[in-house]
C-alpha cells in the first residue's frame, strides 16, 4: 500500500455490504445498479458522515479536546451523528444549525435527544459570519476551561477524507467477492468530503473506476474548488504517511450538475416519484436532500448514456433517512 493510515476510532459497523439492485436495474435498462449500503453504518449514527468522524473524533481527542463544535442545516446528518458519536464517546457537543427552532423531528430530534448544545442562526448571517462563529465558540468554551476543537460542514476537510479512502479499501473487496470491475461510482456532493476521499481512494486502491459527485447544492464550478482543495488539505497534512509517487494534482475531479432542482433541500415531484420507486422495487430507502436526488440524476444520466461503456455501476448510498420524515407530506401518499 502506498500509504499509512493515521489514527482512527473504530466506531462504524463496517464493512456494509456491496448489493445488487436487480429489479431497480432491469427497471431503469443499462449497467447493472450495485448499491454499498452506508446508510447501515450503524442505526442512529447511519450514514456516510460516521466514516469520517472515525478520523476527525480521533484527532480531537488525540488533540485532548473535550467538546466539539461543528455546523450545518437544522436536518443536518452530520450534525446528528456527530452528537450522537458525542455522546458516545462521552465528549460534549455543540451544534450550530442553518435554520430556525423548529419543533424537534427528524435530524433535529435526534440531536436534542443527545443532549448537544444548540444555536441557531438564519442563512444569511451563518453564511456571512461563518469563520467568526466558530472562533466565538471556541473562545467561549476555553474562557469556561474545555478544549474545544471545530469540525468543518461535512467532516469535510483533509482529515475527513480519509473515510471514504479507507471506504474504498473495501470497495476493492467488494468488487473481487462479486467478480465485477464497474467503471463508475456515483454519489451525492453536498460539502465534498466523500467524493474528495473515494477520488483519492480508487487511486490509491486501483479500483480502476471513474468518481462522480451529482451536486445537491451550489454548482460544478464550486464543487472543482471544494474538492480540490480537501485533497490538498488532505495531501500536505499527511505528507509523510502518503507515498511521494502519488500524484494528488492529477487526480480527475467529476461533478455531473444539473439536479440541484429548485434548491438545496428541496425537491421535484420526480425525485419523491424516485424514492418510492426504489423503496417499492428495492426495500431501499433514499431522502430527498442528498441520495434519492442524486440516485435520481444517476438514472437520468443512464438514460442519456452516460454510463453505457460500463456493465456494472456502483451507487454509494450515504444514509441520510432521517431527512426523509420532515417531508413525508411531499410523498403523497
Ligand atoms: C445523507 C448524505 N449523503 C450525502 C452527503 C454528501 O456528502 P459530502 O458532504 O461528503 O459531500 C451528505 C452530507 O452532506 C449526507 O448527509
Amino acid at each position: 500500500m502506498a500509504f499509512s493510515y493515521p489514527p482512527r476510532l473504530k466506531l462504524a459497523q463496517t464493512p456494509t455490504p456491496l448489493l445488487l439492485m436487480e429489479r431497480l436495474s432491469e427497471h431503469v435498462g443499462g449497467p447493472r445498479i450495485w448499491i454499498k449500503r452506508d446508510d447501515m453504518t450503524g442505526s442512529a449514527v447511519s450514514g456516510n458522515k460516521i466514516r469520517k468522524l472515525e478520523f476527525t473524533l480521533a484527532e480531537a481527542i488525540h488533540q485532548g479536546c473535550d467538546t466539539i463544535i461543528t455546523a450545518g442545516g437544522v436536518q443536518s446528518n452530520h450534525c446528528r451523528t456527530t452528537a450522537l458519536l458525542c455522546a458516545q464517546l462521552g465528549l460534549n457537543c455543540h451544534l450550530m444549525l442553518r435554520g430556525e427552532d423548529i419543533p424537534p423531528e427528524g435530524n433535529l430530534l435526534l440531536d436534542r435527544l443527545a443532549d448537544a448544545e444548540i444555536t441557531f442562526y438564519s442563512n444569511i448571517e451563518y453564511q456571512r459570519r461563518e469563520e467568526e462563529l466558530f472562533q466565538y465558540w471556541l473562545n467561549h468554551y476555553a474562557n469556561q476551561g474545555n478544549k474545544a476543537y471545530a469540525v468543518p460542514i461535512g467532516a469535510s476537510d483533509g482529515i475527513g477524507l480519509w473515510g471514504y479512502i479507507a471506504a474504498c479499501e473495501e470497495l476493492k473487496k467488494d468488487f473481487e467477492a462479486h467478480n465485477i470491475s464497474p467503471k463508475h461510482i456515483v454519489a451525492a456532493t453536498g460539502s465534498g468530503g466523500t467524493q474528495g476521499g473515494l477520488t483519492a481512494g480508487a487511486e490509491l486502491f486501483n479500483l480502476g473506476t471513474k468518481v462522480w459527485g451529482i451536486n445537491v447544492c451550489d454548482d460544478e464550478d464550486y464543487f472543482l474548488n471544494k474538492v480540490s482543495h480537501d485533497l490538498q488539505d488532505w495531501y500536505s497534512r499527511y505528507t509523510k504517511n502518503i507515498s511521494s509517487a502519488f500524484a494528488v494534482d492529477e487526480l480527475s475531479i467529476n461533478v455531473i450538475d444539473g439536479y440541484v432542482g429548485p434548491g438545496y433541500a428541496r425537491a421535484t415531484d420526480e425525485v419523491f416519484a424516485t424514492i418510492k420507486l426504489a423503496a417499492k422495487l428495492e426495500g431501499v430507502i433514499f431522502d430527498p436532500v442528498y441520495t434519492g436526488k442524486a440516485f435520481h440524476g444517476m438514472i437520468k444520466e443512464i438514460e442519456r448514456g452516460r454510463f453505457s461503456d460500463s456493465e456494472d455501476i456502483v451507487f454509494i448510498h450515504t444514509g441520510g433517512i432521517f431527512g426523509l420524515f420532515p417531508q413525508r407530506d411531499q410523498l403523497k401518499l
